[in-house]
């Protein structure tokens, strides 16, 4: 069965207040407090790019772990800002960076769910027997795709990485995880330019993130339920063994919405975006290393986590420490 060897966290140094943004647009830290519960996010230095976040959390887990990055058998990066655009890919940079020689690497692109589809990944591969160590990375450098003129926008994102190695274990493990995806929703939260629908860039502002806040807020609420009642169903688990539900950190109200519909109270959910705001594919993997090195979690508790963004996208893991 696979099973979390360590975790790993990088943040960026440079912390930006809320009250910083109301010198950009036309804001407050009352405001973006009271409707998203963020009170700062960190910002990347120039020099660095989502790679070199990803590459610093990947190694405090290797060293956690004692293992050697040759040991590794496969690189999963979870990214929606990749250092380069489409190729190569941000895990073959941070397989070179690690020194993992023998493994493959990949990115998995589903936005802020990219990280639960990677973890599902990993354990397919370990499970499969292709793979028998694998590190997972959820790593972003929002600030380098959001329009800092934007106020629905610039506000809610901010750069991070986190990092999970998965192993093998006899006694504990990995259910398998619910995975879905409403693609007639992508127009909601997109970059409209820069891909090959629309290759060269329209306007000043196109490629950056483009949101419809109050669309994706109707669908979180709604699949945050469905994902964590489905994947506890598929696996004949009751919600009042999970210990800790790892929510992606978008926004406070759209986890207290979820948790009043599922009848729990907040504290049944592990919550850190007023420090390091919605950082997509990296908040769960953030979360749960910085949850361990609290000491938050002991050997056989049962841990949910789960995502929903762009695609749309959404989905949930279930797996005992
Ligand atoms: N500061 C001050 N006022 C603002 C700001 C701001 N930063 N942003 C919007 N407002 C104003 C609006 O203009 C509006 O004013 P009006 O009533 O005069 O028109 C008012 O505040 C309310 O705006 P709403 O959009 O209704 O605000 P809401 O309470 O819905 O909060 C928010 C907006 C925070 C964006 C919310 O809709 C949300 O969190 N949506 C989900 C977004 C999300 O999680 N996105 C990430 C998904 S993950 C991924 O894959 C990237």
């Amino acid at each position: 069965m696979p099973r979390v060897l360590s975790t790993g966290m990088y943040v960026p140094e440079r912390i930006m207040e809320n009250h910083e943004l109301s010198g950009l647009v036309d804001t407050s830290d009352e405001w973006i407090y009271s409707h998203t519960g963020i009170r700062r996010r960190r910002i990347a230095a120039d020099h660095q790019a989502t790679s070199d976040l990803a590459v610093l959390a990947g190694e405090q887990a290797l060293i956690r772990a004692g293992l050697p990055a040759e040991n590794l058998d496969l690189v999963l990066v979870a990214t929606s800002t990749p250092d380069y655009l489409g190729f190569p890919s941000t895990a073959s940079l941070v397989q070179h960076g690690l020194g993992a020689s023998k493994a493959g690497a990949f990115d998995i692109s589903a936005a802020c769910t990219g990280f639960v589809y990677a973890l599902e990944t990993a354990r397919a591969f370990i499970v499969a027997g292709t793979a028998r160590h694998v590190l997972v990375i959820g790593a972003e450098t929002f600030s380098r795709i959001v329009n800092w003129k934007d106020r629905n926008t610039c506000i809610l994102f901010g750069d991070g990485a986190g990092a999970v190695l998965l192993g093998h274990s006899d006694d504990a493990g990995f259910y398998p995880s619910y995975l879905r995806s409403e693609g007639e929703g992508g127009s909601s939260l997109l970059r409209p330019t820069g891909g090959t629908r629309v290759p060269k860039s329209t306007g000043p502002d196109s490629s950056f993130v483009a949101m419809d806040g109050r669309a994706v807020y109707a669908f979180a609420i709604r699949v945050i339920k469905d994902s964590i009642l489905e994947v506890l169903a598929r696996n004949g688990r009751r919600l009042d063994e999970v210990k800790w539900i790892v929510p992606h950190q978008a926004n406070v109200r759209i986890v207290d919405s979820a948790a009043k519909r599922l009848e729990l109270p907040l504290d049944r959910f592990y919550l850190n975006m007023e420090d390091y705001a919605n950082t997509s594919g990296a908040t769960i993997p953030l979360a749960l290393a910085e949850m361990d090195a609290k000491g938050l979690l002991s050997r056989g508790d049962l841990v949910l986590t789960v995502g929903f963004g762009a695609g749309l996208s959404y989905g949930a893991n279930l797996f005992t420490w």
